[in-house]
């Protein structure tokens, strides 16, 4: 099954390093990134998880759970947990996901049998307050991800939720952005009260409205 943005993010019950969850209770009214990796003991899924763990403070900032999963089982899990807080100095602090009948994986297309037909691709998938897919990213079982990169999606995420804009290339938290085309010139004026720099009709920069 393939998840696209704007789709209910599936429910689901799983075993957790932290206990049995049903996905939607457990994220409640938050937002959260669910992300798998391809193999417990491995190299490259030891540093993510343990960046991820060492992140875990800018999630709360952000009000954002974080979950991990792998077709692994748990037992397996919990002893990996030790390496990753070994190596990286960072104990995992977030449930991860023992998923060994690929009950969610399945569920969110997360095995791409052309890349690998046993274990799970490096998935992101951010859901928001109203449990819809508001972001997903794969990666393959080669590349580790840039978890501060997610942070910065998060930001804007969670900014053009409230607020008519939208951000440009390479944006960051603090930085102008670009007021949304719907919104006529006039709107803007009274929307945008320190005003817009219209670079063409189409490009509108303002200062981000929530600092
Ligand atoms: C890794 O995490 O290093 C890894 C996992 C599966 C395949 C290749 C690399």
């Amino acid at each position: 099954m393939s998840i696209r943005l704007g789709d209910e993010a599936p429910d689901f019950k799983a075993q957790t390093t932290q206990g049995e969850i049903n996905f939607h209770e457990w994220k409640g009214k938050g937002w959260a990134v669910l992300f798998s990796h391809p193999k417990d003991f491995t190299p490259v899924c030891t540093t993510e998880l343990g960046a991820v763990a060492a992140l875990r403070p800018e999630f709360e900032k952000r009000n954002t759970k974080v979950i991990g999963l792998s077709v692994d089982p748990l037992d397996s899990h919990v002893k990996w947990e030790g390496d990753i807080e070994e190596v990286t100095g960072h104990a995992v602090n977030f449930p991860m996901i023992a998923d060994p009948d690929k009950k969610v994986a399945d569920l969110y297309g997360m095995i791409h049998p052309n890349a690998n037909d046993t274990m799970t691709v490096r998935s992101v998938f951010v859901v928001g307050p109203d449990n819809k897919i508001k972001l997903t990213l794969t990666y393959p079982a080669s590349t580790g991800r840039n978890f501060q990169e997610l942070l910065r999606v998060l930001d804007s995420l969670q900014l053009t939720a409230g607020y008519q804009v939208a951000t440009p290339a390479d944006w960051k938290d603090g930085d102008d952005v670009i007021v949304v085309p719907a919104v006529s010139d006039d709107e803007a004026r009274k929307k945008f009260p320190r005003g817009f720099v219209a670079k063409k009709p189409y490009l509108r920069i303002t200062p981000q409205p929530n600092k």
